[in-house]
């Protein structure tokens, strides 16, 4: 028998698989079909989806106990670094027909996966354009309830704020997923993720928290915040 508990945010689920572990999971919108190395798991004529910490920073800050939650039905996301839609098909579960996730790729390999997984999930509108110009794209994103940033590049903060400034709403939130190496592989990640975060206060933004996701990424942290 497999048990399904809700999280304590909108939108996630606990299951307790038949032998004893708990992943968590969102419910599928496209039942019957797995994006990743993901499982399927059915209960009450409802299929969910298990999240993988390991293949998800957002997945890793929900089990390392982040507090702030935004997503939910209807919520406009723009999200950079959308890759192949591992983390992006999860946040599709969530939103709904009516959210929409504007996913930025610069890469064309990753791009040809996100098109073939947006062709089952309406919400999710791939744009292949470098995040760091966000005029490549300002006729298609309309303003957006959350900024997800997850590129990996030195220039992290400076292409956060370039996008928050074009489209995010006032008292939007903004997720920033900070890899120390990307941007000094000599200073300890402790000196980067106070300098991101100074960066991010010069620009007037407001953090709200920052999750550690160790052990599921090293030297990596989730910035939360909000404009
Ligand atoms: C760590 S991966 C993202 C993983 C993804 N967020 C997930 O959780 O499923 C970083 C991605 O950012 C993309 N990227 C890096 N710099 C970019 C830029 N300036 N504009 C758009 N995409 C970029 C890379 O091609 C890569 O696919």
């Amino acid at each position: 028998m497999v048990e399904i508990k809700k999280h304590d945010f909108d939108k996630l689920y606990w299951v307790t698989l038949r032998d004893g572990n708990v992943r968590l999971a969102t419910k599928n919108a496209d039942p019957g079909r797995k994006i990743y190395t993901e499982r399927l798991v059915n209960e009450g004529g409802v299929e969910y989806r298990t999240f993988d910490p390991f293949k998800s920073k957002l997945g890793a800050a929900i089990f390392n106990k982040m507090q702030n939650f935004p997503f939910k039905e209807n919520s406009k996301i723009l999200y950079l670094g959308a890759a192949s839609g591992t983390t992006v098909s999860h946040v599709s579960d969530m939103v709904g027909d009516k959210g929409a996730i504007y996913s930025v790729e610069f890469s064309a390999r990753s791009l040809r996966d996100l098109v073939t997984v947006s062709e089952r999930r309406k919400n999710i509108l791939p744009i292949h354009a470098d995040a760091r110009f966000p005029e490549e794209y300002s006729m298609i994103v309309p303003q957006v309830d959350i900024v997800y940033e997850d590129v990996a590049q030195p220039s992290q903060a400076e292409i956060l704020d370039t996008n928050v400034k074009t489209f995010l709403k006032d008292g939007g939130y903004f997720f920033l997923a900070v890899k120390s190496r990307s941007i000094d592989v000599t200073k300890e990640p402790e000196v980067i993720y106070k300098e991101v975060i100074a960066k991010l206060e010069s620009y007037g933004l407001t953090v709200l928290e920052t999750v550690d996701l160790e052990p599921y990424e090293k030297d990596h942290i989730m910035i939360v915040g909000k404009k």
